[in-house]
């Protein structure tokens, strides 16, 4: 049995090292394909495979045709809008992710892009403090609730709107819920996005809302581009000179930014939410053990298409 490892953008070589540990333990080969730059370079890499392992790298109909052997395709990670799920249950492809895995350093992230962000960059100038602010978090799914944890500790007054979480597990975890999202946006200075990019979210979060933020507004998005209406982005960045956006990946409009908006925004090159040694462990020694689990005992906890 073959397990491919497949990433554009690599895992710490410390969880490589414990990937290929669980996976010979178990009596099977470790493949990898690392930095590569070319979609045939992995459609040559999978034809031999039996179980793929992918970071945000898009597993498509080709990969799958390609994939003459492929029975799993495991995602480390939380995030799928990489993966097309129709296309793997077409292809009897097993799909899974790693829930919850990568969330500390998601949450990490975005408190490190906020205080970098209101102490000026750490240019020296007199900055802000987090203390007794409002934060709101768009979805409370794992990283909402790790930011929820961590906000606790800096004192914020935390708020929360998830169509999908009772209010019960918002207080357990020191949030307050909203009963929809134009409340949340209304009384929250910070709101962080935590949702997943789907046909339902996708440019779901525009004007209309970002509007509603009360002054020093400060949008933080490490979910994914995608659930931002750029065009609305735009419109309140000309409108509010006190609205800053910090993004786990550059927006599309990211010239326009540079040009006229400097010292408002935080962008990162690349997405850098999950690039933790620990969390690239967790995540790509989870694959790596679900994979494992799949071909021995048949277990399936995080499968994607039933
Ligand atoms: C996720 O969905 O798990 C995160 O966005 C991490 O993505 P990455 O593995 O591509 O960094």
């Amino acid at each position: 049995m073959e397990i491919l490892v497949a990433t554009k953008k690599p895992f710490a070589q410390i969880a490589i090292r414990q990937i290929r540990e669980v996976t010979e333990a178990a009596g099977f080969k470790l493949a990898l394909l690392e930095n590569y730059k070319n979609i045939s370079e992995l459609l040559v890499a999978v034809s031999t495979a039996d179980a793929l392992i992918v970071r945000s790298d898009n597993v498509t109909a080709n990969v799958l045709d390609a994939g003459k052997q492929l029975k799993i395709v495991v995602r480390a990670g939380s995030g799928y809008d990489n993966l097309d799920i129709a296309a793997c249950t077409a292809h009897n492809v097993v799909a899974m992710n790693t829930p919850g895995q990568n969330s500390n350093a998601v949450a990490e992230l975005a408190f490190e892009m906020m205080l970098y962000q209101i102490r000026g960059g750490f240019s020296g100038n007199s900055g802000t403090e987090l203390r007794g602010k409002t934060i709101g978090l768009h979805a409370f799914g794992n990283v909402g609730k790790y930011v929820a944890d961590i906000a606790r500790g800096f004192g914020m007054d935390i708020f929360a709107y998830d169509p999908f979480v009772s209010e019960r597990v918002m207080k357990n975890n020191g949030a307050k819920q909203c009963i929809n999202v134009k409340e949340l946006y209304l009384k929250c200075q910070y709101i962080s996005i935590h949702m997943p990019s789907n046909d339902i979210t996708k440019k779901s979060i525009g004007y209309d809302l970002m509007k509603k933020m009360p002054q020093n507004a400060v949008l933080v998005n490490t979910a994914r581009k995608e659930v931002i209406d750029e065009a609305g982005l735009l419109k309140i960045f000309e409108e509010r000179a006190d609205f800053s956006y910090l993004s786990d990946i550059e927006p599309d409009c990211k010239a326009v930014f540079e040009e006229n908006y400097k010292g408002r925004f935080i962008f990162t090159a690349k997405k850098m939410g999950a690039q933790t040694e620990e969390s690239n462990i967790n995540a790509g020694v989870a694959a790596a053990r679900q994979i494992v689990e799949y071909f021995n005992t048949g277990k399936e906890k995080y499968r994607l298409n039933r």
